[in-house]
């Protein structure tokens, strides 16, 4: 049986879970793929904190050097597990130009550097698989790419940052408020003790990314990705949202504009209590995919951890041993047929954010007096914009009260510039909130 050799770039968390689990399942990946996956040489900076177990065997393949992996001839591909765009992209880069397949977990490399990457992968015959870089353990990206290419993918849309969603969940389920639900994610080791990068959106968004150039078939760029966290959702957002039949859901939605073209955007979205992922709580990621053949699939799972990760890492690195097998041992000059579609290396267009349209929430905080909402109303209105329903929670005469509208659809860009002049209003007494609503009914 042929043995395929790895270097593995990376111990920590999911490097040191790819190492153990590939240890305990040698067999039955093995039997089951014809093959034996055997990890050489490990670039890491330090295995003593993890080493127990399984993993004091990988002190004996340790390199101290990043080179060395790529440079060792033993070496025929590449499994990078340090993250970040520093160290990771340069390795990812030289094993490319050394034509050897890279896989990766790095959803923040494949954001902001993906292009340059698929360029280099494209040139060298190298592919790059990066199962592990959305919804951890959930196989969406091989789904996307192999078992979904008959579909053309008119919306995607998903939970995949499983701290916010976590936030949200005891927000939503127990009352509890912003910081408390964070420091108990932070307790439960399901948010960093930095958590910006989770709250405010960037990991989504990085997400969102790699999945939009999916989708479009073709780089999409991070920058212009509009991104909004959930930071400033309060709990009573939360329980009007639901007094009118919805549930608030950090979102990544990506809709195909045609080819090379996409809207994509990440932020809080209001979505009907009876849609499905309405009910996913806790760290669970969920991503609902609408083929233009198969009509609406569903994918849900754990969306990180070591093992779970692990599995996505696995099943990558059978695909890319496969592809070393089959290059390696081809009839001389029969071309090998490219992995199933990956990111194609030219770039997409995004829409605009302002050019987007969707419903919104809207929630004032303004003063209980007659003919406010009709002031509020002929503003919206003005900018094309029409009242769906409205809410008032009985109050005081005089007294600042919240008014809650439901719109149809609107533009952006519309709907900001209505809020710019609905807060200059002397009526309007507090920031408003504005939440998008969607229902992804077409
Ligand atoms: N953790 C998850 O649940 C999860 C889920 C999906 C995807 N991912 C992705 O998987 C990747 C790895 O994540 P992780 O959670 O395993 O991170 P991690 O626990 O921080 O592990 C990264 C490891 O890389 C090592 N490292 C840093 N610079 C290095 C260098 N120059 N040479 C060799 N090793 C170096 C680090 O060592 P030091 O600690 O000594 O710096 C650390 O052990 C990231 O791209 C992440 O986004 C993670």
């Amino acid at each position: 049986m042929r043995t395929v050799h790895i270097g593995l770039a990376g111990f920590g968390t999911v490097g040191s879970a790819v190492f153990r689990n590939l240890q305990s399942n040698a067999e039955l990946l093995a039997r089951r793929c014809g093959m034996r996956p055997e990890i050489v040489a490990i670039a890491a900076k330090n295995l003593s904190s993890r080493a127990g177990g399984a993993e004091r065997a990988a002190a004996r393949l340790l390199v101290r050097d990043l080179d060395v992996l790529v440079a060792d001839s033993r070496v025929e591909l590449i499994v990078e597990l340090i993250g970040g765009c520093g160290v990771a992209r340069r390795l990812i880069l030289s094993s490319l130009r050394a034509g050897k397949p890279v896989v990766t977990a790095n959803k923040a490399l494949l954001a902001e550097h993906g292009r340059e990457i698929f360029i280099e992968s494209r040139r060298h015959g190298a592919p790059v698989w990066f199962e592990a870089s959305v919804a951890g353990g959930i196989p969406l990206i091989q789904a996307l790419r192999e078992g979904l290419v008959a579909n053309r993918f008119r919306l995607l849309y998903g939970i995949v940052n499983g701290t916010c969603n976590y936030i949200l969940s005891r927000m939503t389920l127990e009352g509890a408020g912003f910081e408390e639900a964070l420091r108990e994610a932070q307790a439960q080791g399901f948010a960093e003790a930095d958590p910006t990068f989770d709250i405010d959106g960037y990991d989504a968004a990085h997400k969102a990314t790699v999945l939009a150039s999916l989708v479009a078939g073709g780089c999409v760029n991070f920058r212009k990705v509009p991104v909004e966290g959930i930071r400033h959702i309060t709990v009573e957002d939360i329980r009007f949202a639901q007094r009118l039949g919805y549930a608030l859901k950090l979102l990544a939605i990506i809709r195909s504009l045609g080819p090379n073209h996409v809207e994509v955007r990440v932020h809080p979205t209001l979505i009907p209590v009876t849609n499905r992922l309405a009910s996913i709580h806790g760290v669970t990621n969920a991503v609902m995919v609408r083929g233009s053949v198969v009509g609406d699939v569903e994918f849900s799972g754990p969306g990180a951890g070591g093992d779970a990760t692990s599995s996505a890492v696995i099943s990558d690195l059978m695909e890319a041993a496969r592809h070393v097998v089959l290059q390696k041992e081809r009839v001389k000059g029969a071309p090998l047929p490219q992995p199933p579609s990956a990111v194609g290396s030219v770039a997409s267009r995004v829409a605009p954010a302002e050019s987007i349209v969707s419903r919104y929430y809207l929630r004032l905080g303004v003063l209980d007096r007659p003919g406010v909402l009709a002031r509020i109303a002929s503003i919206l209105g003005a900018a094309k914009i029409g009242i769906s329903s409205v809410l008032q929670p009985e109050g005081h005469e005089g007294r600042v009260v919240p008014l809650i509208l439901m719109t149809h659809d609107a533009r952006h860009g519309a709907m900001l510039g209505a809020l710019a002049r609905i807060r200059r209003l002397p009526v309007v007494k507090s920031r408003p909130v504005v939440l998008r609503v969607e229902t992804f009914e077409s």
